[in-house]
């Protein structure tokens, strides 16, 4: 047991410590706490300590809203003021770009947040039938142990309600399911994988600005239902030419309402569901400039060779894992005029960017948008160009 003041929290939400000359990683720590700590793991070049006292609380701290909160896996910030929580994320973003990247970026990163709780419009829920009873929920922290939960913050009141309707049915519905996924439409309507409640629906809807989108539980859309607005704005506000390309495009969010500003649109998308609505979001919306094409990315680019015109403008929106450096090489020797990074992992990212400033592009703009409040996740949007 050691006594030690968190100076930080590091990327996945732990508190950063030393003791003598090592590094102390300390979850549910928040930035100024002097802690006694308990070691838990012992790791090459770092230690896991749990708090057993605070001695003295940081003045970020807060009474975590949610009764699960430190049980459940799925929260790593609730503890800190929401305030603090929008800091510590701008804090991921420059530490990632500075320390994985070699990236300075010494004036102020944005950080644009909606409403903290009850954001989220689509949730994968974790299941478990006990006799009779189906008990829902998320893992616990670094486990696959069921945490069971009545309601959860972050789900909107719609999904919330869905729960409440999907845990009074029998649990022989259930048998060898492990995963549900549920998504909500504007209207509340709830779409759910696999199927559950009767006369269910198989897909949502919801309009961002004048465009609508289609969707249903397992194809790809934002999942935060305050900043659908922000993000657009921010990928497509400005922007104009003759060809974009839209890599990673899901069901069309970006595609479509850049189809609005460019000659054509070219999007590749590897997930045969999401590109069948992107296609159909492109036909309702009027988007007949847009090519939508079912592929990897990776294959995409490997099966067009030579063969591929330039683009004034490349939007990439990759999972957390980022891009192959074969994928970034791909986008550089195409020479976009600008290309637009839209992150949900600021250390892929910054490993990533590396490849596009090597290429001979330049960072115009770094925003963040909490897309994942209460959570460590934080997306990103740099603008590059040439
Ligand atoms: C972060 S989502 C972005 C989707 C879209 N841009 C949006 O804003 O809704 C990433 C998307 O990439 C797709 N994907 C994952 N790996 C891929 C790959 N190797 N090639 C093409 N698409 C891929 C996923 O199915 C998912 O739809």
């Amino acid at each position: 047991v050691v006594e030690v003041t968190v100076e930080k929290l590091i990327y996945g939400g732990l508190g950063l410590a030393h003791d003598g000359g090592r590094a102390l990683f300390i979850p549910l720590a928040a930035p100024g706490d002097r802690l006694r700590v308990r070691i838990i793991e012992e790791k090459k070049g770092y230690a896991i300590a749990a708090i057993e006292e605070v001695l003295e609380f940081s003045t970020s701290r807060r009474e975590p809203p949610c009764p699960y909160y430190g049980i459940c896996g799925g929260c790593q910030l609730q503890h800190l003021s929401y305030p603090a929580q929008l800091q510590a994320k701008v804090d991921f973003i420059r530490e990632s770009l500075s320390r994985i990247g070699g990236i300075e970026r010494p004036h102020l990163i944005q950080i644009i947040h909606g409403q903290e709780f009850n954001y989220r419009l689509r949730a994968e829920l974790k299941l478990r039938t006990a006799g009779d009873h189906v008990q829902f929920g998320y893992y616990r922290p670094a486990s696959h142990d069921l945490c069971e939960i009545d309601h959860c913050p972050l789900l909107s009141t719609a999904l919330n309600d869905a729960l409440d309707r999907l845990r009074a049915w029998p649990a022989p519905l259930f048998a060898g399911t492990q995963t549900i996924d549920l998504a909500q439409g504007q209207d509340g309507q709830i779409v759910t994988y696999p199927l559950v409640e009767r006369n269910e629906i198989s897909e949502v809807c919801w309009q961002v600005d004048q465009f609508t989108y289609w969707f249903d539980a397992q194809a790809f859309f934002q999942v935060n239902q305050f900043l659908l607005q922000d993000m657009l704005k921010l990928v497509v506000e400005g922007e104009e030419g003759d060809r974009a390309l839209d890599l990673f495009c899901g069901v069309g969010f970006f595609s479509i309402p850049l189809a609005g500003h460019f000659k054509t649109v070219i999007g590749v998308e590897s997930d045969q569901r999401a590109i069948w609505f992107a296609a159909r979001n492109a036909a309702d919306n009027q988007a007949t400039n847009c090519r939508l094409e079912a592929d990897s990315v990776e294959h995409w680019f490997v099966k067009k060779g030579a063969r591929l015109e330039s683009m004034d403008l490349v939007v990439v929106d990759p999972p957390r894992a980022g891009l192959s450096k074969r994928t970034a090489k791909a986008v550089v020797q195409l020479k976009p005029e600008r290309v637009t990074y839209v992150s949900c992992n600021p250390t892929t990212l910054a490993r990533d960017l590396k490849w596009f400033l090597e290429g001979g592009y330049t960072i115009s703009a770094i925003t963040a948008l909490d897309l994942f409040p209460q959570t460590f996740h934080v997306e990103t949007i740099v603008k590059l160009h040439r």
